[in-house]
């Protein structure tokens, strides 16, 4: 098979890595890319959101299936755009439809589809320029913190967390009023504050049956001890020492049957992953917020763990055979250390040249702001390498993957030194 990826990041080098140690893959296309998968397959220099770009490479290239990395050409319907054009609707598209992508394209649809469907979450109500008032009186009722939700896909940027009554309320009117995440934030969604800690679980699904994949636990913050500002995961670990399988049973009883049985009800056909945000409080599971694809650090952890042949699995979420193939997972922990271009989540500097990853070993360095010039690999992005390595327990696989961010070298080069400190 021939197969083409959508997107650049440390998410889309670990499916390349794990696609190309399938023996039913041929050719491997990845675009944009980055340095790390050109390696691996050939880059194609082509926007992931570009459809007709896209369609003319998949016709032109005969790629049999196409695996979507990011949210974004997904919410813009990258999957409806084929099933709508006579020479591409055979060709599959792993990752859901415009429908389906609502979970993670506005979080009014996403709430409004737990509470009809039974799923835990937290209480909730939205409000536009219409009922603004109203808004402010919700806030009343409620005990800080306070919860602000832009409704819309706003770069990860679109969700206040704020201790202050009026300073919610100014929020609140800056998001509606003053468009402050843009028309993302035109409909807001207030709500209760969850306590617990956080890990997400993962499903790759046909529409039908389901397969649960290993756990993880991001870190977003800059900042060792999780201060200063979020940003898109600066490491991650698998899988989760407190997401016991007691608490999995739960997680698949009360949240993963009742999503899947509710795309079903709403007549969306989900073909993909469903990244679960959830909130564990005293062992009892609760939707945080669900993504409509993998996460990135997590798929650098998760994807090395699946012992089973992911293009098979996918050629399952495809023909809807899902339930016939075998899953199996390593059980030992892998953890994943990003590094950092300095001064990253804000302003930062692009094209530094890096060097030492020939010295890198026992751990796998999946790219994600990297290009290839010439024959140097200089940064390209605000998260650069992440580091992914094996062990007997978190410990051990952080010691690799520590040493290994040392080795490499490029101008102002940032990483937590702290990954894991709460599990530890
Ligand atoms: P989201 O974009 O929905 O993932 O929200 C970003 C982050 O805000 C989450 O990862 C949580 O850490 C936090 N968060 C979101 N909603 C809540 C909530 N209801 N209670 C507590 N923390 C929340
Ligand atoms: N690491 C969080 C995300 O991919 O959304």
């Amino acid at each position: 098979m021939n197969v083409l990826i959508l997107g650049s990041g440390g998410r889309e080098h670990a499916f390349a890595w794990k696609l190309a140690q399938s023996p039913k893959l041929t050719k491997l296309f990845i675009a944009p890319g980055n340095a790390g998968t050109s390696e691996i397959g050939t880059n194609v220099n082509i926007s992931a959101t570009d459809f007709e770009a896209i369609k003319k490479f998949v016709l032109e290239n005969k790629v049999n299936m196409v695996v979507v990395g990011p949210e974004d050409p997904l919410v813009k319907g990258v999957h409806d755009y084929f099933l709508a054009d006579a020479q591409l609707k055979n060709i599959p598209v792993i990752g859901p439809q415009k429908d389906g992508a609502q979970l993670e394209g506005s979080k009014e649809f996403s709430k409004k589809f737990m509470v009809k469907h039974g799923v835990p979450t937290a209480k909730y109500q939205s409000f536009t320029k219409t009922n603004l008032t109203e808004g402010f009186a919700f806030l009343e009722t409620l005990q800080p913190p306070f919860v602000l939700k832009a409704d819309g896909l706003a770069a990860g940027k679109g969700v206040l967390i704020l201790n202050d009554l009026a300073e919610a309320k100014k929020e609140l009117s800056l998001m509606i009023e003053d468009q402050k995440f843009g028309a993302a934030s035109s409909t807001v969604v207030i709500e209760e504050f969850l306590k617990g800690i956080e890990l997400s679980v993962f499903v790759l699904t046909d529409g039908n049956s389901y397969k649960i994949l290993p756990s993880a636990k991001d870190y977003k913050r800059i900042g060792e001890g999780d201060t200063g500002l979020n940003t898109g995961g600066m490491g991650a670990i698998s899988p989760v020492p407190f997401a016991t399988a007691d608490f999995i049973k739960k997680v698949e009883e009360q949240v993963v049957i009742p999503t899947i049985n509710g795309l079903k009800k709403e007549g969306i056909n989900y073909k993909g992953f469903i990244f679960i945000g959830l909130m564990n409080d005293n062992g009892n599971p609760s939707v945080v917020e669900y993504n409509v694809r993998m996460g990135d650090p997590e798929t650098e952890v998760v994807i090395p763990r699946i012992k089973s042949d992911l293009l098979d699995l996918f050629e399952g979420v495809a023909n809807q055979t899902l339930h016939e193939k075998s899953f199996e997972v390593d059980e030992r922990t892998a953890t994943t250390v990003m590094l950092v271009s300095g001064g990253y989540p804000e302003d930062f500097e692009k094209g530094k040249i890096m060097t030492g990853f020939e010295q890198v070993e026992n751990s796998i360095a999946f790219h994600a702001g990297t290009k290839q010039e010439g024959s140097t690999i200089v940064t390209n992005g605000g998260r650069v390498l992440a580091l992914t390595s094996f062990g007997t327990d978190i410990k051990d696989a952080l010691s690799k993957s520590f040493a290994n961010a040392e080795k490499i070298n490029y101008y102002k080069k940032y990483y937590r030194k702290d990954i894991g400190f709460d599990l530890i």
